[in-house]
Order: structure tokens, then C-alpha cells, then sequence
């Protein structure tokens, strides 16, 4: 698929989930390519006179320094404890709405303001549709600096394959000041809750990239249209 194919399929599936937007709203805004198109279309409905009243929280660096040169009004989670919804991008997306999350590096602020948010609308291309998570993605693991080097045989002890990100020959260093392993798992993931529990019990891991019970609606842009899939709260 050209590039252009996929952007503009990343723009129909941010248009579609901005249905879930209506004025007044306090809004989590993920990380990502996809959620870059999601600004514009806020932006763009802002710039018309809609939605002068929405409020979005940032879930990275990057997207709070896009969001304010597009002028959309920001706070903090301090400020806005609590969000009627998030919209934000994902790695892969399997059938139950489980997620891989945080080739980003966004996965910790991206899951604290998913938690504070009624609903989590996942902004998607097919390209990361699986059937089993941990197929195409590696799954992304946040480790405190101090803690990282005794990960490595933990995360080989669950059948991963871990690797420290690094990017242009230097580590990457999440917005919280923390290391990533990404793991491979040579056969995906077989029971994603089983190694969530696990990881999250583990002494320096601060968060790993499942999204497990979170999403309420996944909008999914192929080429074919788009299609809205469901769970739970969503509309
Ligand atoms: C950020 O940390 C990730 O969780 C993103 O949501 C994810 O990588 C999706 O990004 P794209 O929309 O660019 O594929």
C-alpha cells in the first residue's frame, strides 16, 4: 500500500472517531500518526466555530506541542481528573479488542489517561488488525533505568525476546524518563492477561504496552470502508 493510501486511510478512521467528540467534552488525546490526523480534524472543527469548548489532555510531548500550535486548549491530569473519552492509535488490535500499545513510546501516560477516560476509541488502519497479539508487533515493556539490567532473563523466562529501543544510535527515553524493551514473542502471545499479570508484579517494570479490557469502540479504516467494532460502554 503507497503511503498516501495509508494516510488517507488513517484520516477516515480519525474522522470517524471524532463522531465521538461534542462540545464541552474533556478529551484524551493519544499518541501517534493516526492521532496527528485526529488533531486536525479538532482543529479544523474548532477553526469552523465548533467545539470552542472542549478540552483535551495530552498523553506525550509530542502530541501536547502539535495540539498547541494547532491552538487546541489543553490541561493536565491534575486539572481534568476525569475524561468522557480517549481517542488514540494502536499497534494491533485483536478480536476481542485486546491492543498492543507504545511503538510510540507513549504506552505509561497512554494507559494512565485511558483509565481516567469513560470510554477508549482506538483510531486504526487494517494493516494492525491480528488475530494474536504479539504476531506482527513486539510487545513494548517500560522499565525504570535502574532496574533494566535485571529484565532481560525475567522477559526471556515468558518466552520473550527483549531489546532495548534505541533510536539513531542512542537509547530512547520515554517522556517519564524510562527505558524500553521491546519483546518479541516467536509465537505471539497465547495469554496476554497471564503475562500482564506478570509483568506488572515485576520489581522496575512500570508498565507494558497491553491494553486488555480497555477499548470500547476500535474504528478500523481499510480499503474496503470503515468499520466501527465495539465492547461494552461504547455507543
Ligand atoms: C504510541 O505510544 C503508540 O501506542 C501509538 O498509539 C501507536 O504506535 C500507534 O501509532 P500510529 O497511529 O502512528 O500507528
Amino acid at each position: 500500500m503507497h503511503t498516501s493510501d495509508t494516510e488517507a486511510l488513517k484520516r477516515a478512521a480519525a474522522e470517524r472517531a471524532a463522531e465521538w467528540i461534542q462540545d464541552g467534552m474533556t478529551v484524551g488525546l493519544g499518541t501517534g500518526s493516526t492521532v496527528r490526523h485526529l488533531l486536525d480534524v479538532i482543529a479544523e472543527r474548532r477553526a469552523a466555530g465548533e467545539w470552542r469548548s472542549i478540552v483535551g489532555v495530552p498523553t506525550s510531548d509530542d502530541t501536547e506541542q502539535r495540539a498547541l500550535r494547532l491552538d487546541i486548549p489543553l490541561a493536565t491530569l491534575a486539572e481534568r481528573p476525569r475524561m468522557e473519552v480517549a481517542i488514540d492509535g494502536a499497534d494491533e488490535v485483536d478480536p476481542q479488542l485486546r491492543l498492543i500499545k507504545g511503538l510510540g513510546a507513549a504506552l505509561l501516560r497512554e494507559k494512565i489517561v485511558a483509565a481516567a477516560s469513560a470510554q477508549l476509541v482506538i483510531v486504526a488502519d487494517e494493516t494492525k488488525v491480528v488475530q494474536r497479539l504479539g504476531t506482527k508487533a513486539p510487545l513494548p515493556v517500560e522499565v525504570d533505568p535502574f532496574s533494566e539490567p535485571i529484565q532481560p532473563d525475567f522477559l526471556r523466562s515468558l518466552g520473550a525476546e527483549p531489546v532495548l529501543r534505541v533510536k539513531d544510535g542512542r537509547t530512547v527515553v520515554t517522556d517519564g524518563g524510562n527505558h524500553i524493551l521491546d519483546c518479541r514473542f516467536p509465537d505471539g502471545i497465547a495469554d496476554p492477561e497471564d503475562i500482564e499479570r506478570r509483568l506488572l508484579l515485576r520489581p522496575g517494570i512500570l508498565e507494558c504496552g497491553l491494553f486488555l479490557g480497555m477499548a470500547t469502540a476500535v474504528v478500523i479504516a481499510g480499503s474496503g470502508g470503515i468499520e466501527v467494532r465495539t465492547r461494552g460502554a461504547a455507543r
